[in-house]
């Protein structure tokens, strides 16, 4: 595994991820044996964004098909029917780990696979697949969206959508650094993405380590940036764009994205089509993930509010599409209207 690979198969069979709770001062690589650590490693953000759990969910199917003790692909099915049930319990908002799972349950079902040795390696090379993809689909949205990028331009950047939300190269990151790489004058500003800090602890692990030049800024100063040094435009992951182009990202991201519209700078959103969900209509039927109260009440081990307060945690916020300028897919870039333009897309991969 690369220095930024999220997740991967490990030697002997089992599921290895890089516990980015960790990071950046520690680089701990954890191995798993059961679907319900993965699904408790996902739950804890052992691994996280939106492709990579997609990834884990896949990869803790083809574990549970490995480390079975079924003698039956009956016997088997039945066990990773109930491992795909608490996988999808392990985190609501993130569409890749629904899809994921649905991909491989796709691929369990056929009836071709009639002994356990041969739902092994169907799920082993199916999670293997998924894996790879993601990184294809990573590097193609990069390139789509350099035409957007100027030759020199400040970034601002939420959360963290690189290698380490996906399975490797990353969204949003990934367009910054393809277009670092291209010789471009590049500057990002990396929310620090409170509470749990992606910005500012894995946005700017990556980018250190890439070269590409950077600072980190609080949530609440990109409004202040756009005004005072003026800012290029804004990119950013997603959980679930919904068939109207609504967008669920990270928490911040709808206050960053109305700061750009009274900026006027543009807020493209980076999105392979894994997370585009044509079965959700609008952003208010995406369900918002309540995270534990300690992730605001402290950062890392300090508590910094008073004893016994009251705190609300959404985990995502969503963006309605009017915010949105541009959906940046690995097929291509979606203008508005995005109701009739990503149908168009998701139908036949035709672009309007
Ligand atoms: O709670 P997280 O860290 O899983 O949230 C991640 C994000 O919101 C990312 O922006 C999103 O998953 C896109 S990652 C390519």
């Amino acid at each position: 595994m690369s220095a930024f690979n999220s997740i991967g198969w490990g030697e002997g069979g089992v599921v290895r991820m890089l516990d980015q709770r960790k990071l950046p001062h520690e680089t701990v690589y954890n191995d798993y044996h059961t679907y319900g650590e993965v699904a408790q490693a996902i739950t804890d953000m052992v691994i996280r964004g939106a492709p990579a759990i997609g990834a884990a969910a896949a990869y803790g199917l083809a574990l549970t098909a490995h480390r079975t003790t079924a003698v039956s692909p009956v016997a088997l099915r039945a066990e990773l029917a109930k491992a795909a049930e608490l996988l999808r319990a392990s985190r609501p908002t993130a569409v890749n780990l629904f899809w994921a799972i649905d991909r491989m349950t796709k691929t369990i079902a056929d009836p071709a696979l009639n002994t356990v040795s041969a739902l092994q390696t169907a799920t082993l090379f199916e999670a293997n697949a998924i894996a790879a993809e993601d990184v294809a689909i990573n590097k193609q949205i990069g390139q789509n969206a350099q035409p957007l990028i100027p030759d020199e331009a400040t970034i601002i950047h939420h959360c963290n959508t690189g290698s380490l939300a996906t399975v490797d190269y990353g969204t949003a990151l990934g367009i910054i650094r393809m277009a670092h790489e291209q010789g471009k004058k590049i500057f990002a500003l990396l929310d620090e993405t409170r509470p749990r800090l992606q910005g500012a602890r894995l946005s700017a692990y990556e980018l250190k380590a890439q070269g590409v030049p950077f600072k980190v800024i609080a949530d609440s100063a990109s409004g202040h940036f756009m005004r005072t040094i003026g800012v290029d435009l804004c990119v950013v992951g997603c959980d679930r764009v919904a068939a109207n182009g609504d967008t669920a990202n990270k928490i911040g991201t709808y206050n960053l994205a109305v700061v750009a519209r009274a900026n006027n700078v543009p807020f493209y959103v980076a999105a392979p089509t894994t997370t585009i969900d044509m079965a959700t209509a609008t952003g208010d039927e995406i369900e918002i993930e309540e995270r534990p109260s300690r992730e605001i009440t402290h950062v890392g081990n300090c508590q910094i509010t008073p004893d016994g307060i009251e705190v609300g945690n959404p985990a995502f916020d969503v963006t309605p599409n009017e915010y949105i300028t541009a959906v940046i897919t690995e097929k291509g870039i979606v203008y508005p209207p995005f109701k009739e333009n990503l149908a168009k897309l998701m139908r036949s991969g035709e672009i309007a």
